[in-house]
């Protein structure tokens, strides 16, 4: 089939891109020409796992092609998918106005009959709209109907969640548009729901906030277990052997960031309240969420008294390991918080500090100041504290032994329990996570830039 996708962010390029290695020939379509010549030369905007040699190795055998002229990629196009941004607006409403723009491209562009297949999420009912919306731009006379078809790969694993995905969901109101989908799909082998289009929209909400309710509800029983000594770890394997509970997405930690989870918390909160509901349970995990953030940083304050003049190592910026994307990271929050205290951050990300340094430029800053560096050991040296924000495999291979051996005190924040408790402990190192004992535990002292 011929298709055409709008945008080349993570949902629209992954998407052209695994279609024409599908067999399908494609043309991405994005405003942006340097992007589109970087592309050409076979390098992905957005770091991914496998991607670029997928695009290097379809762009050779003439299976996608990227442009930014839409108007020969959409014209012929038996089906055009659009993968924009829907960014949250302050009120946590969805901003639909990249959505709104293409709609009104394709309505001037297309000159045969042709499936438009929102992947992008969007509230309940915008589907509806987009169609309404292109059929009164339309120019020539040709069938034009929307499809939903949520996108549920996750950022670092989006290559392998889209040709190995669990499902497709696709949500149409006629035939005609169905059959389109199914026959795209087809080459994937993958079970696929057909629901109707408001059925689409809203599943991929539910399916969102549900792991971020998950997450949120292990966060807060996390803190309950601090509080009478139980271990979070511990609680969440016996869960999981459960299968009606299951296994994933019950690690507690500092709490979910990425461009999905807090914005379509935010985003299900806000078509509740228009439509006279409270999603209280939604609402919840948006709260939870929110103080666990910075919940590491409160710890530490606690036990340092002040950060001023201390040496600070910062393990991990992005909001989760493979990806180097900060949208939402919990290290967004702190670092500004150690900063304003007076604290000379070290920082250390494998692929995060670029992005970083555009928020935090190296050198003085605030009352503190922030370094980069490029690796773990340099980070830790001389440091009279450590936090763990992410997960990178990296970082969790470092040991206890150079925690102990390069800090001047060893003691230890981690958001995302990664070490053995008892390593720490046997290692001399003061170690504090999420939901689990202390080890080597010191109460409330003041510790110096010297280490004293
Ligand atoms: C998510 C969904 O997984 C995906 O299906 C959807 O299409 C987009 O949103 P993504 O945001 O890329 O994908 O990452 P994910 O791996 O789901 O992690 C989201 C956040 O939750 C991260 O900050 C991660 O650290 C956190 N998380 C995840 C936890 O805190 N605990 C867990 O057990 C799992």
């Amino acid at each position: 089939m011929k298709l055409a996708v709008a945008g080349t962010g993570y949902v629209g390029l992954v998407a052209g891109v695994t279609f024409a290695e599908k067999g399908h020939n494609v043309t991405c379509v994005d405003i942006d020409e340097d992007k589109v010549e970087l592309m050409r030369s076979g390098v992905s905007p957005i770091y991914e796992d496998g991607l670029e040699a997928l695009m290097r190795k379809n762009y050779k055998a003439k299976k996608v092609e990227y442009t930014t002229d839409y108007k020969s990629a959409y014209k012929d196009a038996d089906a055009i998918f659009i993968g924009v941004g829907t960014p949250e607006q302050p009120d946590g409403s969805a901003n639909l106005s990249y959505i709104a723009t293409v709609a009104r491209q394709i309505a001037e562009s297309i000159e045969k009959d042709c499936l438009v297949v929102v992947k992008s999420t969007v509230p309940v009912g915008t589907n509806d709209k987009v169609e309404q919306f292109i059929q009164d731009f339309l120019i020539n006379d040709v069938r034009v109907e929307v499809a939903s078809n949520p996108e549920f790969l996750a950022q670092g694993s989006a290559v392998h969640d889209t040709l190995q995905a669990e499902r497709f969901i696709i949500g149409t109101e006629s035939e005609w548009a169905e059959n389109i989908l199914k026959e795209i799909y087809e080459p994937f082998n993958i079970p696929i729901v057909s629901v109707n289009r408001r059925t689409a929209e809203m599943i991929k909400y539910a399916s969102n906030d549900f792991l971020a309710l998950k997450i949120s509800y292990m966060n807060d029983i996390a803190n309950l277990c601090e509080l009478v000594g139980a271990d979070i770890q511990d609680v969440a394997k016996g869960m999981s052997y459960d299968k009606r509970i299951g296994s994933k997405f019950l690690n507690a930690g500092i709490g979910y960031g990425g461009s999905c989870f807090p914005k379509d918390t935010q985003a299900l909160n806000h078509l509740a309240q228009h439509n006279g509901y409270e999603l209280k349970t939604i609402q919840s995990a948006i709260d939870v969420n929110e103080k666990q953030k910075t919940l590491l940083y409160r710890k530490a304050n606690d036990r340092l008294i002040t950060f001023n003049g201390l040496k600070v190592a910062v393990l991990g910026l992005t909001f989760k390991p493979g990806t180097d994307d900060l949208r939402e990271a919990p290290s967004l929050e702190n670092v500004p918080l150690l900063l304003d205290q007076g604290a000379d951050v070290v920082a250390y990300d494998p692929v995060g500090a670029e992005n970083f340094s555009k928020h935090y430029p190296e050198g003085k800053l605030s009352n503190g100041s922030i370094r980069y560096v490029s690796s773990v050991e340099e980070a830790l040296e001389d440091a009279n504290v450590c936090f763990v924000f992410t997960e990178w495999p990296e970082i969790k291979e470092t040991s206890a032994e150079l925690y102990k051996g390069l800090m001047r005190t060893p003691l230890v924040f981690d958001g995302r329990n990664i070490y053995s408790i008892d390593v720490m402990e046997t290692a001399g190192v003061e170690y504090h996570s999420v939901g689990r004992r202390i080890s080597n535990q010191v109460t409330k002292q003041k510790v110096m830039s010297n280490g004293l």
